[in-house]
């Protein structure tokens, strides 16, 4: 069975919520089988007036644990929006959001911000990182912040697993581009997110740079089983997830892979 569902799986009929029911409650070992991503019916328009635009015209989608899922589409066409609703930076307008069995949507401020760091790491297509810290700084101060006592020995372990060990006091303009993408990374990372979140990760690097960090962002989420959504505009690397979604007219499709 596929791990995906979209809105254009209508006619299936035995969807990961079917498969739930007549087995009983849902316990906390069934963690596993429900989808960790469940978006139903999210719509969401942006913008005032006459310049208001409906991004999301009814999203339906189903993530399974430790799947990948590339989304494709069109500048413009709301992939980044989309991105936010799923990390609950951005609130859909109606529509449901579950994260983790969590519904975002009725999440506060602080809860959700909580949440998200507990369960999502989000890297961008431009690092944003702190340009006064150090690479260590930049993945352990967030650390500190959330309250761990072992945040620089936790930064480093994270740094020297995406190959920066030997960069650790270097600050991002003393960095190359691949380098401050690795240390975002790594930043995203340190909480051990169950989720991570790209948006065009390698849209600023060159080609070579951008396959190194694919490859190493697919080699991380496979060795800890992390559920990865990837938006990009480069059809080989969306190919390199198990899925991919296009966003079309405000609703996804899932497009065949070639075998
Ligand atoms: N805050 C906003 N107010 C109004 N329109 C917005 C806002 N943010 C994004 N948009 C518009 O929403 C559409 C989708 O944007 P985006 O999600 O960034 O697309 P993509 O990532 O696919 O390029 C674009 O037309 C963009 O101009
Ligand atoms: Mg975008």
């Amino acid at each position: 069975m596929s791990g995906l569902h979209t809105s254009s799986d209508h006619m299936e009929t035995s969807s990961v919520l079917d498969k739930m029911s007549g087995e009983g409650d849902v316990g906390q070992d069934d963690k596993s089988i429900l989808p960790i991503i469940s978006l139903h019916d999210v719509e969401l328009s942006l913008g005032h007036g006459r310049s208001r635009v409906d991004i999301l015209r009814g999203i339906d989608l189903e993530i399974t644990r430790g799947d990948s899922v590339g989304l494709v589409g069109p500048s413009g066409s709301g992939k980044s929006t989309l991105l936010m609703v799923m990390a609950g930076l951005e609130q859909a307008d109606k529509g449901q959001v579950l994260v983790e069995k969590a519904d975002m949507s009725i999440m506060g401020e602080d809860e959700l911000a909580r949440f998200r760091g507990r369960h999502i790491g989000i890297i961008f297509q431009s690092f944003h990182l702190v340009p006064t810290m150090t690479a260590l700084e930049n993945v352990a101060i967030p650390l500190e912040l959330a309250g761990r006592d072992d945040a620089f020995s936790r930064a480093e372990e994270e740094l020297t697993a995406v190959g920066l060990g030997h960069r650790l006091h270097h600050y991002p303009a003393e960095m190359s581009g691949g380098e401050q993408q690795r240390v975002a990374i790594a930043r995203a990372l340190a909480p051990r997110p169950s989720i991570l979140i790209a948006d065009e990760p390698t849209g600023n690097l060159d080609t070579e740079t951008g396959r190194e960090i694919a490859d190493l962002m697919f080699d991380i989420q496979k060795r800890r089983g992390m559920t990865l959504m990837l938006v990009t505009h480069d059809p080989k690397l969306a190919d390199r997830c198990a899925h991919v979604v296009r966003l079309r007219k405000g609703q996804l499709v899932e497009l065949d892979k070639e075998a």
